[in-house]
């Protein structure tokens, strides 16, 4: 019997609640993030988007197992040629409690999220073949410039509401 926080043998209602982070949860949060990544992370091209900006913890969301995290997104404020734009990532699950369907869950949850509080796209650096069908699609080339080198084939964006990335060109900035 599997010791995954959702198994598929119980009903939907038993899987754990997706909780938006707490200033408290930091410590907790980044541990399981560190776990997952390593420190190579912070070398990434993503992480100049985030070091110095504050999360949007209303939409960054925890699934908790006991009192420790086993799973989480987190959502920021950027800018693509000065439009607000929500930026995804880290984005993790631990090892013993993947292939349940709890990141796809977590995904899902951080769109709701945005597109409830009225942001008009998602953009994140990531494998298509795993966002493809959560919404996501590469951004076409030349489109966006980010603070540094990245696969192009891994830039993604989804819009939140029709026409969302329409407009989207340019600089991919963190708000001052
Ligand atoms: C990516 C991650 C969060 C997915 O968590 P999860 O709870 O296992 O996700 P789900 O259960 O929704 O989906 C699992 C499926 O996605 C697949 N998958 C996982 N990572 C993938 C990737 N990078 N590309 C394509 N498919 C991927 C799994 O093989 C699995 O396929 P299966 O259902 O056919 O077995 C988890 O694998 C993880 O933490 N990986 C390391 C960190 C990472 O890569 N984060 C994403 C950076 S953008």
């Amino acid at each position: 019997m599997t010791d995954s926080v959702l198994d598929e043998s119980k009903s939907q209602s038993a899987a754990p609640p997706l909780v938006a982070e707490k200033p408290a949860d930091r410590a907790v949060v980044d541990a399981l993030i560190d776990d997952v990544f390593g420190p190579g992370r912070y070398a990434k091209t993503a992480e100049r988007l985030r070091e110095g900006n504050v999360p949007l913890l209303d939409l960054s969301f925890v699934c908790w197992r006991g009192a420790e995290p086993v799973g989480c997104v987190r959502q920021w404020p950027i800018l693509i040629g000065g439009a607000p734009v929500v930026f995804l990532g880290p984005f993790a699950v631990e090892e013993g409690q993947r292939k349940h369907g709890l990141g796809a869950a977590l995904i899902r949850r951080a769109c709701e999220a945005a597109t409830a509080a009225g942001h008009e796209a998602i953009l994140l650096v990531g494998d298509l073949p795993y966002f493809g069908p959560l919404g996501f699609e590469v951004v076409p080339t030349g489109r966006i410039a980010l603070p540094g080198p990245v696969d192009p084939r891994r830039v993604l964006w989804r819009a939140l509401k029709p026409g969302g990335t329409d407009g989207l060109n340019g600089a991919v900035t963190k708000p001052i």
